[in-house]
Protein backbone atom coordinates (compact mmCIF):
# COMPACT_ATOMS: atom_id res chain seq x y z
CA UNK A 1 0.00 0.00 0.00
CA UNK A 2 2.75 2.11 0.43
CA UNK A 3 4.49 1.67 -2.35
CA UNK A 4 0.67 2.71 -4.17
CA UNK A 5 0.82 6.50 -2.03
CA UNK A 6 3.75 6.82 -2.98
CA UNK A 7 3.34 6.43 -6.36
CA UNK A 8 0.21 8.94 -6.41
CA UNK A 9 2.02 11.86 -4.65
CA UNK A 10 4.42 11.58 -7.00
CA UNK A 11 1.45 12.11 -9.49
CA UNK A 12 -0.23 14.66 -8.03
CA UNK A 13 2.44 16.72 -6.93
CA UNK A 14 4.65 15.98 -9.93
CA UNK A 15 8.02 15.50 -8.44
CA UNK A 16 10.27 12.38 -8.54
CA UNK A 17 12.90 12.09 -5.73
CA UNK A 18 12.90 11.34 -2.36
CA UNK A 19 10.00 11.08 0.09
CA UNK A 20 9.13 10.79 4.01
CA UNK A 21 6.52 8.71 5.01
CA UNK A 22 4.89 8.68 8.29
CA UNK A 23 2.03 6.72 10.10
CA UNK A 24 -0.21 7.40 13.27
CA UNK A 25 -2.68 5.31 14.54
CA UNK A 26 -6.80 6.05 15.50
CA UNK A 27 -7.36 4.89 19.16
CA UNK A 28 -10.10 3.27 21.44
CA UNK A 29 -10.69 3.70 24.88
CA UNK A 30 -11.78 0.51 26.95
CA UNK A 31 -13.29 2.72 29.89
CA UNK A 32 -13.39 6.09 31.16
CA UNK A 33 -15.14 7.79 28.94
CA UNK A 34 -15.49 11.57 29.92
CA UNK A 35 -13.34 11.62 32.54
CA UNK A 36 -10.15 13.29 30.86
CA UNK A 37 -11.11 16.89 30.75
CA UNK A 38 -12.57 16.05 34.06
CA UNK A 39 -9.03 15.34 35.43
CA UNK A 40 -9.96 11.64 35.87
CA UNK A 41 -8.41 8.03 34.29
CA UNK A 42 -8.56 7.05 30.56
CA UNK A 43 -7.68 3.82 29.69
CA UNK A 44 -6.94 3.92 26.10
CA UNK A 45 -4.94 2.05 23.29
CA UNK A 46 -3.84 3.00 19.72
CA UNK A 47 -4.89 0.79 16.87
CA UNK A 48 -3.49 -0.92 14.39
CA UNK A 49 -4.99 1.27 11.60
CA UNK A 50 -4.69 5.26 11.12
CA UNK A 51 -3.42 7.77 9.18
CA UNK A 52 -0.69 7.67 6.34
CA UNK A 53 1.32 10.77 5.24
CA UNK A 54 3.58 10.53 2.26
CA UNK A 55 5.85 14.15 2.36
CA UNK A 56 8.54 16.02 0.73
CA UNK A 57 9.30 19.37 2.25
CA UNK A 58 9.71 22.59 0.11
CA UNK A 59 12.07 25.67 -0.21
CA UNK A 60 9.22 28.40 -0.12
CA UNK A 61 6.48 28.89 2.50
CA UNK A 62 3.70 27.01 0.61
CA UNK A 63 1.75 24.04 1.67
CA UNK A 64 0.02 21.77 -0.26
CA UNK A 65 -2.53 18.74 0.81
CA UNK A 66 -4.01 15.78 -0.32
CA UNK A 67 -6.02 13.67 0.93
CA UNK A 68 -6.92 10.16 -0.73
CA UNK A 69 -10.39 10.27 1.69
CA UNK A 70 -11.42 13.57 0.35
CA UNK A 71 -10.90 13.32 -3.45
CA UNK A 72 -13.30 15.54 -4.32
CA UNK A 73 -11.62 18.59 -2.36
CA UNK A 74 -8.27 18.11 -4.47
CA UNK A 75 -5.23 19.74 -3.32
CA UNK A 76 -5.65 22.14 -0.43
CA UNK A 77 -3.14 25.08 -0.31
CA UNK A 78 -2.02 27.29 2.34
CA UNK A 79 0.57 29.90 3.20
CA UNK A 80 3.12 29.53 6.37
CA UNK A 81 2.33 33.59 6.46
CA UNK A 82 -1.45 33.10 6.46
CA UNK A 83 -2.37 30.01 9.40
CA UNK A 84 -5.78 30.85 9.65
CA UNK A 85 -9.28 28.86 10.41
CA UNK A 86 -11.04 28.90 7.00
CA UNK A 87 -14.17 26.36 6.96
CA UNK A 88 -13.75 25.60 3.06
CA UNK A 89 -10.07 23.99 3.56
CA UNK A 90 -12.09 21.34 5.69
CA UNK A 91 -10.22 18.98 6.88
CA UNK A 92 -6.71 20.39 6.09
CA UNK A 93 -7.50 22.81 9.03
CA UNK A 94 -6.53 20.01 11.26
CA UNK A 95 -2.90 19.68 9.88
CA UNK A 96 -3.03 23.60 9.28
CA UNK A 97 -4.22 24.21 13.01
CA UNK A 98 -0.92 22.32 14.38
CA UNK A 99 1.50 24.28 12.62
CA UNK A 100 -0.21 26.97 13.67
CA UNK A 101 0.00 25.94 17.73
CA UNK A 102 3.66 25.42 16.70
CA UNK A 103 4.62 28.53 15.03
CA UNK A 104 3.04 29.76 18.30
CA UNK A 105 4.88 28.38 20.57
CA UNK A 106 8.06 29.29 18.87
CA UNK A 107 8.93 26.11 17.24
CA UNK A 108 11.08 27.22 14.15
CA UNK A 109 9.02 26.16 11.18
CA UNK A 110 10.23 28.06 8.09
CA UNK A 111 8.96 26.35 4.96
CA UNK A 112 5.63 24.32 3.93
CA UNK A 113 5.60 20.48 2.63
CA UNK A 114 3.56 18.78 -0.12
CA UNK A 115 1.99 15.84 1.55
CA UNK A 116 -0.57 13.36 0.82
CA UNK A 117 -2.64 11.74 3.29
CA UNK A 118 -4.76 8.65 3.52
CA UNK A 119 -6.39 7.25 6.37
CA UNK A 120 -8.25 3.73 7.28
CA UNK A 121 -9.68 5.46 9.80
CA UNK A 122 -13.81 5.46 9.35
CA UNK A 123 -13.92 9.40 9.98
CA UNK A 124 -16.06 10.89 12.72
CA UNK A 125 -16.61 7.51 14.54
CA UNK A 126 -14.90 8.26 17.31
CA UNK A 127 -12.22 6.53 16.37
CA UNK A 128 -9.92 9.84 16.72
CA UNK A 129 -9.19 10.47 12.80
CA UNK A 130 -8.89 13.65 14.27
CA UNK A 131 -6.48 13.54 16.98
CA UNK A 132 -4.21 10.67 14.48
CA UNK A 133 -4.27 13.93 11.67
CA UNK A 134 -3.17 16.06 13.96
CA UNK A 135 -0.51 14.28 16.01
CA UNK A 136 0.97 12.95 12.14
CA UNK A 137 1.61 16.48 11.47
CA UNK A 138 3.17 17.23 14.43
CA UNK A 139 5.69 14.02 13.96
CA UNK A 140 5.93 15.43 10.27
CA UNK A 141 7.17 18.77 11.93
CA UNK A 142 9.23 17.67 14.42
CA UNK A 143 10.98 15.03 11.48
CA UNK A 144 11.48 18.05 8.55
CA UNK A 145 12.42 20.56 10.88
CA UNK A 146 14.69 18.75 13.16
CA UNK A 147 12.79 20.18 16.85
CA UNK A 148 13.65 19.56 19.85
CA UNK A 149 10.52 18.35 21.14
CA UNK A 150 9.04 15.03 22.69
CA UNK A 151 6.00 13.61 22.55
CA UNK A 152 4.22 14.13 25.39
CA UNK A 153 5.02 18.17 24.47
CA UNK A 154 3.45 17.45 20.77
CA UNK A 155 0.60 15.67 22.43
CA UNK A 156 -0.30 18.76 23.94
CA UNK A 157 0.19 20.71 20.88
CA UNK A 158 -2.12 18.81 18.97
CA UNK A 159 -5.01 19.46 21.70
CA UNK A 160 -4.32 22.98 21.84
CA UNK A 161 -5.06 23.12 17.84
CA UNK A 162 -8.11 20.86 18.64
CA UNK A 163 -9.10 23.21 21.37
CA UNK A 164 -8.35 26.52 19.91
CA UNK A 165 -8.29 26.29 16.57
CA UNK A 166 -10.68 23.48 15.63
CA UNK A 167 -13.03 24.76 18.27
CA UNK A 168 -14.03 21.91 20.21
CA UNK A 169 -13.38 21.51 23.99
CA UNK A 170 -11.92 18.12 24.21
CA UNK A 171 -9.44 16.71 26.81
CA UNK A 172 -6.21 15.15 25.74
CA UNK A 173 -7.38 11.42 25.79
CA UNK A 174 -7.11 11.02 22.34
CA UNK A 175 -4.19 12.83 21.25
CA UNK A 176 -2.32 10.93 24.00
CA UNK A 177 -3.37 7.98 23.06
CA UNK A 178 -2.47 8.26 19.61
CA UNK A 179 1.08 9.88 20.34
CA UNK A 180 2.21 6.75 23.38
CA UNK A 181 0.49 4.25 22.10
CA UNK A 182 2.80 0.88 22.73
CA UNK A 183 2.25 -2.33 20.66
CA UNK A 184 0.09 -5.14 23.34
CA UNK A 185 -0.61 -1.90 26.06
CA UNK A 186 -3.21 -0.31 27.13
CA UNK A 187 -2.14 3.08 28.80
CA UNK A 188 -3.70 3.98 32.15
CA UNK A 189 -3.70 7.99 32.29
CA UNK A 190 -4.08 10.24 34.90
CA UNK A 191 -5.28 13.42 32.78
CA UNK A 192 -4.76 15.41 35.63
CA UNK A 193 -1.17 14.86 36.06
CA UNK A 194 -0.38 13.54 32.84
CA UNK A 195 1.41 10.33 34.55
CA UNK A 196 1.12 7.32 32.77
CA UNK A 197 1.57 3.13 32.91
CA UNK A 198 1.82 1.03 29.90
CA UNK A 199 -0.70 -2.22 31.11
CA UNK A 200 0.26 -5.39 28.95
CA UNK A 201 -3.15 -6.49 27.98
CA UNK A 202 -3.34 -10.51 27.82
CA UNK A 203 -6.47 -11.50 26.71
CA UNK A 204 -5.72 -14.30 25.48
CA UNK A 205 -8.93 -16.41 24.15
CA UNK A 206 -10.76 -13.23 23.82
CA UNK A 207 -10.50 -10.24 21.43
CA UNK A 208 -11.30 -6.70 21.46
CA UNK A 209 -14.35 -5.97 18.98
CA UNK A 210 -15.22 -2.80 17.67
CA UNK A 211 -19.01 -2.02 16.35
CA UNK A 212 -19.66 1.39 14.30
CA UNK A 213 -22.97 2.28 14.43
CA UNK A 214 -22.45 4.11 11.06
CA UNK A 215 -24.41 6.89 12.37
CA UNK A 216 -23.18 10.23 11.15
CA UNK A 217 -22.55 12.43 14.49
CA UNK A 218 -24.41 15.82 13.54
CA UNK A 219 -24.50 18.37 16.54
CA UNK A 220 -21.99 16.09 18.24
CA UNK A 221 -19.33 19.26 19.42
CA UNK A 222 -21.41 21.77 20.76
CA UNK A 223 -23.06 18.80 22.80
CA UNK A 224 -19.67 17.55 24.48
CA UNK A 225 -18.86 21.40 24.75
CA UNK A 226 -22.25 21.17 26.76
CA UNK A 227 -21.40 17.96 28.79
CA UNK A 228 -17.91 20.07 29.78
CA UNK A 229 -19.56 22.67 31.30
CA UNK A 230 -22.10 21.28 33.49
CA UNK A 231 -19.41 18.96 34.74
CA UNK A 232 -17.60 22.64 35.50
CA UNK A 233 -20.53 24.48 36.52
CA UNK A 234 -20.84 21.75 39.39
CA UNK A 235 -17.26 21.86 40.26
CA UNK A 236 -18.33 26.23 40.67
CA UNK A 237 -21.18 24.42 42.61
CA UNK A 238 -19.02 22.66 44.68
CA UNK A 239 -16.53 25.21 45.33
CA UNK A 240 -19.09 27.63 46.54
CA UNK A 241 -19.98 25.47 49.35
CA UNK A 242 -16.42 25.15 50.74
CA UNK A 243 -15.46 21.97 48.66
CA UNK A 244 -11.86 22.56 47.70
CA UNK A 245 -11.40 20.66 43.92
CA UNK A 246 -10.20 21.55 40.69
CA UNK A 247 -11.89 18.70 38.75
CA UNK A 248 -14.74 16.25 39.88
CA UNK A 249 -12.09 13.41 38.93
CA UNK A 250 -10.85 14.44 42.84
CA UNK A 251 -13.05 13.32 44.38
CA UNK A 252 -14.44 9.62 44.87
CA UNK A 253 -17.59 7.69 44.99
CA UNK A 254 -17.76 8.04 48.80
CA UNK A 255 -16.55 11.99 48.91
CA UNK A 256 -18.92 12.96 46.06
CA UNK A 257 -21.63 11.26 48.39
CA UNK A 258 -21.10 13.20 51.16
CA UNK A 259 -21.14 16.22 49.39
CA UNK A 260 -23.83 15.91 46.09
CA UNK A 261 -26.47 17.66 47.66
CA UNK A 262 -25.09 21.13 46.78
CA UNK A 263 -25.74 20.71 43.38
CA UNK A 264 -28.93 21.51 43.22
CA UNK A 265 -29.19 21.43 39.55
CA UNK A 266 -30.96 18.11 38.15
CA UNK A 267 -28.99 17.59 34.87
CA UNK A 268 -25.25 18.80 36.66
CA UNK A 269 -25.77 16.64 39.40
CA UNK A 270 -26.27 13.41 36.38
CA UNK A 271 -23.72 14.63 34.85
CA UNK A 272 -20.85 15.23 37.75
CA UNK A 273 -22.30 11.43 38.95
CA UNK A 274 -20.98 9.77 36.35
CA UNK A 275 -17.98 11.99 36.28
CA UNK A 276 -17.37 10.88 39.33
CA UNK A 277 -18.59 7.23 39.29
CA UNK A 278 -16.49 6.39 35.82
CA UNK A 279 -13.31 7.67 37.26
CA UNK A 280 -13.55 5.19 39.99
CA UNK A 281 -15.04 2.74 37.95
CA UNK A 282 -11.96 2.86 35.61
CA UNK A 283 -9.20 2.61 38.40
CA UNK A 284 -11.08 -0.40 39.72
CA UNK A 285 -11.43 -2.03 36.49
CA UNK A 286 -7.40 -1.64 35.27
CA UNK A 287 -6.81 -3.47 39.13
CA UNK A 288 -8.86 -6.07 37.94
CA UNK A 289 -7.75 -6.63 34.51
CA UNK A 290 -4.07 -6.41 35.95
CA UNK A 291 -5.04 -9.47 37.97
CA UNK A 292 -6.57 -11.16 34.71
CA UNK A 293 -10.11 -10.73 35.76
CA UNK A 294 -11.39 -9.96 32.34
CA UNK A 295 -14.66 -10.80 33.53
CA UNK A 296 -14.79 -8.37 36.38
CA UNK A 297 -13.43 -6.02 33.95
CA UNK A 298 -16.49 -6.77 31.28
CA UNK A 299 -18.69 -6.25 33.97
CA UNK A 300 -17.93 -2.69 35.36
CA UNK A 301 -17.59 -2.12 30.89
CA UNK A 302 -21.04 -2.76 31.01
CA UNK A 303 -21.49 -0.61 33.75
CA UNK A 304 -19.77 1.98 32.30
CA UNK A 305 -22.69 2.15 29.44
CA UNK A 306 -25.48 2.69 31.51
CA UNK A 307 -23.82 5.42 32.95
CA UNK A 308 -22.77 7.27 29.78
CA UNK A 309 -26.58 6.73 28.75
CA UNK A 310 -28.73 7.32 31.69
CA UNK A 311 -26.77 9.86 33.61
CA UNK A 312 -24.21 11.35 30.71
CA UNK A 313 -26.75 10.58 28.27
CA UNK A 314 -24.59 10.25 25.18
CA UNK A 315 -25.57 7.28 23.70
CA UNK A 316 -28.95 7.36 22.07
CA UNK A 317 -30.46 4.37 20.27
CA UNK A 318 -27.70 3.51 17.95
CA UNK A 319 -25.00 2.75 20.63
CA UNK A 320 -27.80 0.90 22.92
CA UNK A 321 -29.43 -1.44 20.20
CA UNK A 322 -25.65 -2.44 19.49
CA UNK A 323 -24.58 -2.75 23.25
CA UNK A 324 -27.63 -4.26 24.73
CA UNK A 325 -27.33 -6.62 21.62
CA UNK A 326 -23.64 -7.21 22.50
CA UNK A 327 -25.03 -8.07 26.15
CA UNK A 328 -27.62 -10.68 24.63
CA UNK A 329 -24.38 -12.85 23.14
CA UNK A 330 -22.72 -16.06 24.68
CA UNK A 331 -19.62 -15.22 25.22
CA UNK A 332 -19.31 -11.22 25.68
CA UNK A 333 -17.45 -10.19 27.92
CA UNK A 334 -18.27 -6.38 28.60
CA UNK A 335 -19.60 -3.90 25.69
CA UNK A 336 -20.16 -0.21 26.37
CA UNK A 337 -19.90 2.84 23.92
CA UNK A 338 -16.37 4.34 23.03
CA UNK A 339 -15.17 7.44 22.40
CA UNK A 340 -17.40 10.93 22.40
CA UNK A 341 -20.82 9.00 21.97
CA UNK A 342 -24.04 10.64 19.89
CA UNK A 343 -23.15 7.56 17.39
CA UNK A 344 -19.74 6.34 16.70
CA UNK A 345 -18.59 2.84 18.11
CA UNK A 346 -18.37 0.28 20.55
CA UNK A 347 -16.36 -1.79 22.13
CA UNK A 348 -16.73 -4.90 23.40
CA UNK A 349 -14.43 -7.98 24.61
CA UNK A 350 -15.62 -11.11 23.13
CA UNK A 351 -14.24 -14.79 23.38
CA UNK A 352 -12.71 -15.88 20.53
CA UNK A 353 -14.71 -18.73 19.57
CA UNK A 354 -18.00 -16.61 19.82
CA UNK A 355 -16.65 -13.76 17.21
CA UNK A 356 -18.62 -14.74 14.66
CA UNK A 357 -21.78 -15.28 15.97
CA UNK A 358 -21.08 -12.28 17.85
CA UNK A 359 -20.59 -9.94 14.62
CA UNK A 360 -23.80 -12.25 12.54
CA UNK A 361 -26.19 -11.81 15.24
CA UNK A 362 -25.56 -8.24 16.62
CA UNK A 363 -25.52 -7.10 13.27
CA UNK A 364 -28.44 -8.38 12.35
CA UNK A 365 -30.54 -7.37 15.73
CA UNK A 366 -29.10 -3.99 14.92
CA UNK A 367 -30.07 -3.53 11.32
CA UNK A 368 -33.51 -4.83 12.47
CA UNK A 369 -33.78 -1.72 15.33
CA UNK A 370 -32.17 1.05 13.53
CA UNK A 371 -32.24 0.29 9.94
CA UNK A 372 -28.22 1.02 9.41
CA UNK A 373 -25.64 -1.47 8.85
CA UNK A 374 -23.33 -1.69 11.18
CA UNK A 375 -19.40 -2.23 10.49
CA UNK A 376 -17.42 -4.36 12.55
CA UNK A 377 -13.29 -4.54 13.48
CA UNK A 378 -11.44 -7.11 15.84
CA UNK A 379 -8.87 -4.13 17.03
CA UNK A 380 -5.24 -5.16 17.17
CA UNK A 381 -3.57 -2.86 19.45
CA UNK A 382 -0.14 -0.39 17.91
CA UNK A 383 2.37 1.77 18.59
CA UNK A 384 1.83 5.31 18.39
CA UNK A 385 2.63 8.17 16.12
CA UNK A 386 5.81 8.14 14.20
CA UNK A 387 8.09 7.34 10.86
CA UNK A 388 6.41 4.72 8.79
CA UNK A 389 8.90 2.38 6.84
CA UNK A 390 7.67 -0.56 5.51
C1 LIG B 1 -13.66 12.64 22.69
C2 LIG B 1 -12.65 13.65 23.18
C3 LIG B 1 -11.82 13.08 24.33
C4 LIG B 1 -12.70 12.48 25.41
C5 LIG B 1 -13.75 11.55 24.81
C6 LIG B 1 -14.74 11.06 25.83
O1 LIG B 1 -12.99 11.55 22.08
O2 LIG B 1 -11.80 14.07 22.14
O3 LIG B 1 -10.97 14.09 24.85
O4 LIG B 1 -13.30 13.47 26.19
O5 LIG B 1 -14.45 12.16 23.76
O6 LIG B 1 -14.11 10.26 26.77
Amino acid sequence: MLEDLIKEFKEIFKYDGEVETFFSPGRVNLIGEHTDYNGGFVFPCALDFGTYAVVKKREDKVFRMYSKNFKILGTIEFNLDNLVYNKKDNWANYPKGVVKTFLDKAYKIDSGFDVLFYGNIPNGAGLSSSASIEVLTAVILKDLFKLDVDMVEMVKMCQVAENKFIGVNSGIMDQFAVGMGKKDHVILLDCNTLKFEYVPVKLKNMSIVIANTNKKRGLADSKYNERRSSCEEAVKVLNDNGVNIKYLGELTVAEFDKVKHFITDEEQLKRATHAVSENERAKVAVEFLKKDDIAEFGRLMNQSHISLRDDYEVTGIELDSLVEAAWEEEGTVGSRMTGAGFGGCTVSIVENDHVENFIKNVGKKYKEKTGLRATFYIANIGDGAGRYVK
